[in-house]
C-alpha cells in the first residue's frame, strides 16, 4: 500500500471520469432499473472489492424494492487451457433461484471473472440475470463477453478510483483516474 501522501498525489495522473458524470449516469440507470423491475424481486450482487463504491450509489437510484448480496470472485489463467478459472473467494448468501438477478462489476477487462460468474450463477437457475457494469474495456477482452449496460466505455488505460484500486490503494477517489506508471 502507499502510505505517503506525496507519492500518492504523484500516481493520480489525471481524471478521466469526474464524480459529476458518473453521478449522472448513475442517476439514468438506477430510474431504468426502477422502471424495468418494478414489481419483480430483484437481488443486485455487487462482485467484490472493485465494485462497492459503484454498487453504494447504483442502489440509492433505485427507488424499487431491491436486495443486496456480494460475491468475491478471482480469475487466473492457466497457460494450457482456453479460458480462464473462477475461483469464489465468497459465496452468495442465498438462493438466487426466486429472483431477477444484477450483477453489478466495476470494470471488465480480459472478460474472465465475469464470464466464469455469469455461467456460475445461470447454473443456479435465477428468474433472469443481467450484467451492470460501471467501466468497459473492450480493447483488452480475451475471451468474449459482453454486458447487458456498461456504463462508460473506456480505452486500454491502467484505471484507479471510484472502488478501483492499484495494489490496493486509491479505492477512496470519487473520481476515476488514470494511474501514473512512470518513475
Ligand atoms: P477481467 O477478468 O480481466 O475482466 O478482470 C476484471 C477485474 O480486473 C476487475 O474486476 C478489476 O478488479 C481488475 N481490473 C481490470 N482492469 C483494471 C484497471 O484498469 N484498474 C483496476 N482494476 C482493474
Ligand atoms: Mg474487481
Amino acid at each position: 500500500m502507499i502510505s505517503d501522501p506525496k507519492e500518492f498525489q504523484s500516481r493520480i495522473k489525471r481524471v478521466l471520469i469526474s464524480e459529476e458524470e458518473i453521478k449522472q449516469k448513475i442517476a439514468e440507470t438506477g430510474k431504468q432499473i426502477s422502471e424495468e423491475y418494478s414489481g419483480k424481486p430483484l437481488l443486485f450482487i455487487s462482485i467484490l472489492n472493485g465494485s462497492f463504491v459503484f454498487m453504494a450509489d447504483l442502489c440509492r437510484a433505485v427507488t424499487i424494492p431491491c436486495d443486496i448480496s456480494f460475491m468475491c470472485a478471482k480469475s487466473y489463467y492457466n497457460g494450457t487451457s482456453s479460458c480462464g478459472e473462477v475461483t469464489i473467494t465468497m459465496d452468495v448468501d442465498r438462493d438466487i433461484s426466486k429472483y431477477h438477478v444484477i450483477i453489478a462489476e466495476d470494470i471488465i477487462d480480459t472478460g474472465r471473472t465475469l464470464s466464469g460468474v455469469v455461467e456460475m450463477l445461470r447454473e443456479r437457475r435465477p428468474l433472469s440475470l443481467k450484467v451492470i457494469t460501471l467501466l468497459d474495456k473492450p480493447a483488452r477482452r480475451e475471451v468474449e463477453f459482453k454486458a447487458d449496460l456498461s456504463l462508460f466505455t473506456i480505452p486500454d488505460l491502467f484505471v484507479i478510483g471510484y472502488g478501483l484500486d492499484c495494489a490496493d490503494t486509491f479505492r477512496n477517489l470519487p473520481y476515476i483516474a488514470e494511474y501514473n506508471e512512470d518513475k
